[in-house]
Parts: C-alpha cells; structure tokens; sequence
C-alpha cells in the first residue's frame, strides 16, 4: 500500500472514466478524492464504485493486495475543489471531452495548486498544446489517455506538452505501472495520439473493403475478432513482423515489397456517409439491435469477455 506520505490523487469529474481511474488507483493503494460540479455524480459515483467493486469480488477479478473493503474505505467524494487538491500527488481531469471546458478546469487549478502535483488530463484526442499552454504550472501537465474499460485494458497514452518537464513524465509512467496500468510515452504530440491513429487506419481500410464491396460487414469484423485481434491481443504488429520471419530484418526483406504493393492500392480517406453507412449499419443491427438494451447488454458481453482476457494476459505472462 502507499504510504500516507506517498500522498493522494484527485480525480475531476466522476462520470465513466473518473470512476474507473477511482478504482485503480485505490486498488494500488492510494487515497482517492472524487471532486465533481454535480454532487449527484459523486454520489452516484461512490454507490457505483462500491456496487462494481463488489461484483470483481464475486468474479475474482479485484485488482491490487488490499481487500474490498480496504479499497473502498481509501475513495472519498469532495464537493469542494481547492479542498481537495490540499496534498495531492495527482490529479486525473476527467470531465467531458470539450476544450473551453477542460481549459478551464486546468485554469483554476493552476491557481490553487503547488509546484508538486501532477496535472493529468484523460482527454481522448485534445492536443496537450492546446490544453495546457500559457498555465503557469504547464511543466507538470500531461495527458494520460487512458482505454475504455480502463479497469480490464490497462493501456494508458502519455502525452507530453512541447514544455512538459521529463520528470513530469517519468513520474505520471512510474504511477500508471503502480497502479497495474500499461503506460506508454508518446514522445511527441501528435493528433490522434498513437491509439487512435492505429484504429483509424484500420477502420479506414475496413470500410474501404465494405464500400469496394469486397467483404460483408459482418465478415469484415470476423478478420477482426477471430484472425487479427486474437494475436494482437498479445504482441503487436512490429513484434508480428519479428515472428513471422527470422526476425524484422528477414521480414522486411522477404515481404516489403509485397507490402508496399498492396499499400499502394489503398484509397482515399472514406466520407463515411451514404449507402454504406446504411449497409454497414444493417449488419451490425442485425447482430446487435441499436436500442439501448441490446447496446448495454452487449456492451457487458464485451466487458465480461475483455476482464477473462486481462486474467489470461496476466496468467500468459513471458516467464
Ligand atoms: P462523463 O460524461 O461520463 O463524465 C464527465 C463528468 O464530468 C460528469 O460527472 C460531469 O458531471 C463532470 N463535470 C462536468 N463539468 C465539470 C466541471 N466543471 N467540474 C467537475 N466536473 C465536471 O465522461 P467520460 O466518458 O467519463 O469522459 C471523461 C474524459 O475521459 C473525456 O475527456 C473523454 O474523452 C475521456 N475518455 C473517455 C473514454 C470513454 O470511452 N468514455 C475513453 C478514454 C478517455
């Protein structure tokens, strides 16, 4: 467990994501303060953190040493902001993805917090240049962009301001791996970060072989979910390439113009619009119907199937 010195995170805005992030960081130890303008949500937050916490009992699949009861008894609402931030170590920005919003909040607490205190913002796609320019404290702010469930995907994107101090990364790295969390430095912003732009990729060829008429919908997902998806759930595309060959310098020799020859066909950017929208969302809808119980349900399906996949992730570990 953290020692009380180690001191506390704060986490702003308790919706989906602040929730999440309450739970990891009590699972590694720390004392969590869960500050949000509606005290509703951090009511409803606490309820929900302590019902979800519950049910990984029942599944065995609680993170971190302390019992359940440990890690709730570390989570705290606090309705009042400057309050809150009093000793932290961290803050987790969590509230909606909007720029004035979030360059607010990151305003005021640039006004009441010391020259100590990480300032981390969740944010999936605002540019860190955009955030957190002009802020007094902007050497220690970061953005930590972290996967939906983040308590079953532990990837976490760091992402540095052009004048973010190097400890302000190596600390936010160092906390993320305490907590069980996958960090990964982007050494350079970029839009779309790295996640985003690989799944755009992706998406983008997916939906030019839809549109092309080249593969159903529902196959095209299957390439997915029962050919790709299972390796990459354990090694990257990179480390594919280094075992597919003897190693990425005879892969590269052997299929690079192979690849570079298919790279070439590749079209334009999709609108993703018209009639292809309307087939793909056929297909889907007769697998998944869009109202929001088959949504929710299916969403719990996935969440189920990705909390067994992180216990067989952690049992496969490389030895
Ligand atoms: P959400 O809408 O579930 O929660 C936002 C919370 O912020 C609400 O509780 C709201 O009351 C609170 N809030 C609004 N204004 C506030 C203020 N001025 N001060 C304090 N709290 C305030 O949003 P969600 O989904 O949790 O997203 C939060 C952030 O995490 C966004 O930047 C989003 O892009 C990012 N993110 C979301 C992911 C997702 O799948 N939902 C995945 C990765 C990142």
């Amino acid at each position: 467990m953290a020692s009380p010195a180690a001191g506390g995170v704060v986490i702003v805005g308790s919706g989906l994501i602040g929730r999440s992030w309450a739970m990891l960081f009590a699972s590694g130890g720390f004392k969590v303060k869960l500050y949000d303008i509606e005290q509703q949500q951090i009511t409803d937050a606490l309820e929900n953190i302590r019902k979800e916490i519950k049910s990984l009992v029942q599944s065995g699949s609680l993170k971190g040493s302390l019992s359940a009861e440990q890690q709730l008894s570390l989570i705290s609402g606090c309705g009042n902001l400057a309050e809150a931030v009093e000793g932290a170590v961290h803050i987790q920005e969590c509230v909606p993805e909007n720029l004035e919003l979030k360059k607010k909040i990151f305003a005021q607490l640039d006004r009441i917090v010391d020259d100590r205190v990480i300032l981390s913002s969740s944010s999936s796609c605002l540019l860190p240049s955009k955030l957190f320019s002009g802020l007094a404290h902007v050497k220690q702010c970061i953005v930590a962009h972290p996967v939906n469930p983040p308590y079953y995907v532990p990837l976490v994107e760091l992402v540095p301001h052009p004048e973010t101090a190097p400890a302000t990364m190596d600390r936010t790295y160092a906390l993320m791996k305490k907590i069980g969390q996958s960090p990964v430095r982007v050494l350079k912003e970029i839009d779309g970060f790295v996640l985003n732009r690989l799944q755009y990729a992706v998406i983008s060829e997916a939906w030019r072989l839809v549109e092309e008429e080249i593969v159903s919908p529902s196959d095209l997902d299957l390439v997915m979910s029962d050919g790709l998806g299972m390796r990459y759930a354990f090694i990257g595309p990179l480390e594919t390439m280094h075992l597919n060959a003897e190693g990425v310098i005879s892969y590269c020799e052997r299929y690079s113009e192979g690849m570079k020859r298919v790279l070439s066909t590749f079209g334009p950017v999709p609108e993703f619009s018209g009639a292809t929208v309307e087939r793909v969302s056929e297909d889907m809808c007769m697998k998944v119907p869009d109202d929001p119980e088959h949504l929710a349900a299916r969403r719990q399906w996935r969440d189920d199937c990705l909390m067994k996949l992180s216990i067989l992730k952690y049992q496969m570990q490389p030895k």
